[in-house]
């Protein structure tokens, strides 16, 4: 059995960078689950599809590219609301089931272990998870951490338009549903709002590390 960490958390929380930093501290593979909506929604308006017609949306979750997880071009905004349209549908849930799940009990490079960020990790793909945590900020700060990313890229954004649609995106994938966002009962909150990636790091850690250490204890691997 491999060593899990599920992050979950609202948009642009951080819990991607917090995954990211996890995992290569505790040498284990990383997987953002958001990328494979985020693909799909990529599929669906490459094809001229509807995000939210299931016939369009699954056969987008079918035709996924990996290769392009990487691309800014699935950060943008209209993707992000694309993916949580198609992430809504049960059987697109359904159609990436098994890759998380098997990324996780098999994590590539044989590392001992996996880190994954997403909406539903804790609760649906690995409720078994060695450690969790949701990550939260308040809208306004994450708004403009959405901004900052995105000026970065050289997409320049309205940040009050910014801050309505993060509202609206955390909404509709609370208020789903299947595998709504929710904080599951055995995870650790981390409400990042007036911490920085450093901060947010080593409060990560001093929830996860202890949690880690039982578990390397309890599975020694050769
Ligand atoms: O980066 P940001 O937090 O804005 O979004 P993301 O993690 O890339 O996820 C984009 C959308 O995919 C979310 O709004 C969710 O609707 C959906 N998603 C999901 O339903 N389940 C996951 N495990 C990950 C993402």
């Amino acid at each position: 059995m491999s060593i899990v960490i599920a992050v979950d958390g609202t948009a642009a929380s951080g819990k991607g960078t917090l995954a990211k930093r996890l995992a290569r501290h505790f040498g284990f593979a990383h997987m953002d689950s958001g990328a494979l909506y985020r693909l799909t929604a990529l599929a669906v308006l490459a094809n001229e599809g509807d995000p939210a017609r299931e016939a369009d949306a699954l056969k987008g979750a079918r035709s996924i590219d990996l290769s392009r997880a990487g691309d800014p071009a699935i950060r943008t905004d209209i993707i992000g609301k694309a993916a949580s349209q198609v992430a809504a549908i049960p059987s697109v849930r359904a159609a990436l089931h098994d890759f998380q799940k098997n990324f996780l009990a098999h994590p590539p490079g044989g590392s001992p272990g996996a880190v994954m960020d997403g909406r539903d990790i804790g609760t649906v793909i690995a409720p078994d998870a060695n450690a969790k945590l949701f990550v939260d900020a308040a809208p306004e700060v994450r708004a403009h951490r959405r901004w900052l990313e995105l000026s970065g890229m050289g997409i320049g954004r309205n940040e009050a338009e910014l801050l309505a649609e993060i509202v609206a995106r955390d909404h509709a994938d609370r208020t789903r549903a299947v595998s709504p966002l929710k904080q599951a009962p055995d995870a650790d909150l981390l409400d990042t709002t007036s911490l920085g990636i450093e901060p947010a790091f080593a409060a990560a850690l001093r929830l996860v590390q202890p949690r880690i250490d039982s578990a390397l204890k309890a599975s020694p691997r050769g």
